[in-house]
């Protein structure tokens, strides 16, 4: 197994901070987050959304830095140092099976960011009204050669990426896109907010109304931030694999958080105040994104149809962005995985990631139309991998990364990865155990047998 010390590393800390943010930052956060707020009634779901990032999300994420860098693995081999011969070793191979999964689905909405911004930069959404949107969706999504070409470009074009390696591709894109990606979304918000009668949509956002709060908005809240997060799955111990040995892994787990948290509330400062303003509800589930939304760039600023075109333009490329950072931290679980414990190359352990997955995408592409009959457990291939995947594997996973890094592993090594060997003060170890030992287990624990109905 391939553990050694000479193992690459990120040039910079602001490079591991990027990639990581930018696994973090995707459609969880444009697409995913705004209709979950939309559904959950605005500002008290992002309470409990926060609490969960806080109380959950970045301790679990600190125990998946301990876990990467201290092994210098994959996910599958950081257990197999850490836990010689032990089960451990199947919450990687699980979550090498997370990543793989998720990376097959996740491609195809990614394509379909593609076909948008291709649409958008021809103009070919202008004068088209709610109807014409809507059958536009419809007929792309279930036009079984288009979406498959645009999820076999976006899926290339992750290869790319990752064949160019850590340094020259995952930390040079990163550094490249996030800043694109952070001037994007922060123009769209500002020229969103400054629309006529956006004020309701900023207080749908910001005031809370706890009558709406059930369990199901905790439980959702909590799903979204590992989701959103990319947790649960040893994607974020992959990339801190190749952390530096002075990272700081707390700061950088706060600004991880910090990061995709602003981005998903400042895309809700986009789709909030334009959906408002043209007085469409913003609960309409997943296709809100790609058939209401549209529209509303188009009525919101019609009167200069300039503004509706650039504006369009630079959401979809906002999304497509968003989509690639994190499919390229999904391939990368999984193409480490097989490098190192294959022992096959890198160049074609990535293709065989590429290959594999865009024959499994397929099906999950072809489930909006010619499959779309085809039902396991009642959904389509498509759900059926969103459900398998996030509300299942990336919890279940979560809970048990942070058994592991609670109860099984060596207290030493947690600390000497928290406070880098001594030389950093950890003022809260005690209080961090705690939630590693007790709270997390038990409130994902809670989320988990919910969400199978069983509690
Ligand atoms: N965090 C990504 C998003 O919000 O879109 C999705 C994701 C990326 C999930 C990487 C899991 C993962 F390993």
């Amino acid at each position: 197994m391939e553990t050694n010390q000479n193992r690459v590393n990120f040039g910079s800390k602001i490079g591991a901070i990027l990639a990581a943010a930018g696994s973090a930052v995707g459609l969880g956060n444009i697409w995913r987050f705004p209709y979950e707020t939309g559904n959950h009634g605005g500002a008290a779901f992002i309470l409990i959304y926060l609490l969960c990032i806080v109380v959950l999300g970045l301790p679990i994420m600190m125990a998946e830095f301990a876990i990467g860098r201290h092994s210098r693995a994959n996910t599958a081999g950081a257990y197999k140092v850490l836990a010689p011969g032990t089960p451990w070793r199947g919450v990687g191979y699980m979550g090498v099976l997370a990543g793989f999964l998720i990376l097959s689905y996740y491609s195809v909405v990614a394509g379909w960011t593609l076909e948008y911004t291709w649409q958008a930069v021809g103009n070919g959404f202008a004068g088209m009204n709610a109807e014409g949107y809507t059958q536009f969706f419809a007929d792309f999504s279930a036009n079984p050669w288009r979406s498959l070409l645009w999820m076999l470009v976006f899926m290339l074009m992750t290869h790319w990426v990752i064949i160019k390696g850590v340094k020259k591709g995952i930390e040079k894109s990163a550094k490249i896109m996030m800043p694109v990606l952070f001037i994007l979304i922060l123009v769209l918000a500002v020229c969103s907010v400054m629309l006529p009668g956006a004020g309701a949509g900023l207080e749908f956002l910001l005031k809370p109304d706890f009558s709406k709060v059930t369990p199901d908005v905790f439980l959702g809240a909590m799903g979204q931030a590992f989701f959103s997060l990319s947790l649960g799955l040893g994607c974020l111990s992959t990339y801190a694999s190749y952390f530096g040995k002075d990272t700081n892994l707390s700061k950088t787990a706060l600004s991880v958080g910090l990061i995709d948290t602003l981005v998903a509330i400042t895309a809700g400062l986009i789709i909030f105040p334009a959906a408002f303003s043209v007085g469409v509800s913003p609960d309409a589930g997943p296709s809100f994104l790609f058939i209401t939304l549209p529209n509303v760039f188009q009525m919101a600023f019609g009167s200069v149809p300039f503004l509706a075109y650039i504006f369009s333009v630079m959401f979809y490329v906002l999304l497509a962005l968003a989509a690639f950072t994190s499919t390229i931290s999904m391939h990368e679980v999984v193409t480490a995985f097989v490098h190192e414990d294959w022992k096959l190359s890198r160049t074609k352990a990535a293709w065989c990631v590429t290959i594999f997955c865009t024959l499994l995408g397929v099906f999950s592409a072809l489930s909006f139309g010619v499959l779309a009959d085809m039902k396991i457990f009642g959904l389509t291939f498509f759900d059926f991998l969103d459900t398998l995947t996030s509300k299942v594997m990336l919890p279940l996973g979560g809970m048990l990364i942070s058994v592991f890094a609670g109860w099984y592993l060596d207290r030493r090594i947690v600390w000497e990865e928290i406070s880098n060997n001594g030389s950093l003060k950890v003022p809260f170890f005690k209080l961090y155990i705690f939630i590693l030992k007790f709270v997390a287990p038990i409130a994902i624990g809670f989320i988990f047998l919910n969400e199978l109905g069983l509690w």
